[in-house]
């Protein structure tokens, strides 16, 4: 088997992914900064379809506008000579140090109204190079100490930036879809909106909460100890999942970003088949199947050089891929359908009650009480042992 990534597979990557120089709490920098430029080109050599960045990623914080200028036309030019696409930009709120307290829920009034004017003028250059997502990741909206957050004056602080943003993108007529980005901690010791299910509450509230959606991250989840393979059918389950950050985390601890399938792989295996194969009760796939970038937001280890960078970059888009083999080879094994239906898998597809008819209706049907032998149902096994074996068996390549 061939494992080439193709444009198709609309694999794409953060220029800050790449690019990482290792600088971490406990040490320095052990590789030098890359050119966005020869990020574009070398992505684009190992079948990736897309890039993506944070504006200080591109442009450093602080530079005039001929600068500014110049590194988006050389940026541009990568582009054109590639054919790599932007799928998705985002804004750093989380580097400098005026974002030490938050951005949009920062105490200080004025760097709230900083942090939004970074944030439109980079949904300018988004729009620009032909975006589709705007990512808003809030690093840094949270706290340390219950004491110096009022959460509902933040959370109405967060929800006023929100609904700004996607004002600002409607008056210009940008084709863009905002995705907020949970995640329990780290930068901040609590983080405003830290899983996927606060941030779907926290969008139903929006102003514009149709153009609102979520961008999950694997190891995100994972940190906060949750099943994200759940998570992330609940966003497809609300038409929120606008974009998502592929990566690899091991259980709860600080934010690995290790390469997507080095985490929890049978946890990855779902995932892959949850995306591709829209795998649902009712068998028939394609409910509500993910049709958006799969995008890499991982760390290549500190210990690496720039070979090992590159390779990282290809690992995360071949465990990808081989995960998504082993997914369809799943779905067709003839076994696996006979166990999922002997695991009542396709029955949850049917609704509880029968079309029309009402609570009263329900009452009055004994065998659904009355009749109903609870001791002699207890005693039926549901097959999950088998069913979950044979994923296993798929996942290792054994299908004998
Ligand atoms: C992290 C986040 C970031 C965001 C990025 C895009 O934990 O550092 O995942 O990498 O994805 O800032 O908003
Ligand atoms: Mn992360
Ligand atoms: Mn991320």
């Amino acid at each position: 088997m061939v494992v080439q990534p193709t444009p198709e597979d609309k694999f794409s990557f953060g220029l800050w992914t790449v690019g990482w120089q290792a600088v971490d709490p406990f040490g320095s920098a052990t590789r030098p900064p890359l050119d966005p430029v020869e990020s574009v080109h070398r992505l684009a050599e190992l079948g990736a379809w897309g890039v993506t960045f944070h504006d200080d990623d591109l442009i450093p914080f602080g530079s005039d506008d001929a600068t500014r200028e110049q590194h988006i036309k050389r940026f541009r030019g990568a582009l054109e000579e590639t054919g790599l696409v932007v799928p998705m930009a985002t804004t750093n709120l989380f580097g400098h140090p005026v974002f030490k307290e938050g951005a949009l829920t920062n105490n200080d009034r004025d760097i709230r109204r900083f942090a939004l004017r970074k944030v439109l003028r980079n949904v300018d250059l988004a729009a620009e190079l032909g975006a589709s997502t705007y990512v808003l990741w809030g690093g840094r909206e949270g706290s340390e100490t219950d004491a110096a957050k009022d959460v509902r004056a933040a959370l109405d602080r967060y929800r006023e930036g929100i609904d700004t943003i996607a004002q600002y993108v409607l008056d210009q007529g940008y084709g863009l879809r905002l995705a907020l980005e949970p995640k329990p901690n780290e930068p901040r010791g609590d983080i405003f909106l830290p899983t996927v299910g606060h941030a779907l509450a926290f969008i139903a509230g929006l102003e514009h909460h149709e153009m609102v959606g979520v961008n999950p991250e694997v190891g995100h989840e994972q940190m906060a100890g949750l099943n994200v393979v759940h998570g992330i059918g609940q966003a497809l389950w609300q038409d929120k999942l606008f974009h998502i950050d592929l990566n690899g985390q091991r259980g709860p601890r600080y934010d690995q970003d290790l390469i997507f399938g080095h985490g929890d792989v049978l946890s990855a295996f779902f995932l892959v088949d949850l995306l591709e194969n829209g795998a649902d009760a009712s068998g028939a796939g394609g409910r509500g199947r993910y049709q958006g970038p799969r995008h890499f937001d991982y760390k290549p280890l500190r210990t690496e050089d720039f070979d090992g960078v590159w390779a990282s970059a290809a690992a995360n888009m071949r465990s990808y891929l081989l995960l998504r083999e082993r997914a369809r080879a799943f779905r067709a094994d003839p076994r696996v359908q006979e166990a999922l239906a002997a695991s009542r898998v396709p029955e949850l597809a049917v609704p509880t009650l029968a079309e029309g008819e009402s609570p009263a209706d329900l009452k009055a049907d004994r065998s659904a009480y009355e009749d109903f032998d609870a001791d002699a149902v207890a005693e039926r096994g549901y097959g999950f042992a088998q069913l979950s074996q044979l994923a296993f068996e798929h996942l290792v390549g054994f299908t004998g």
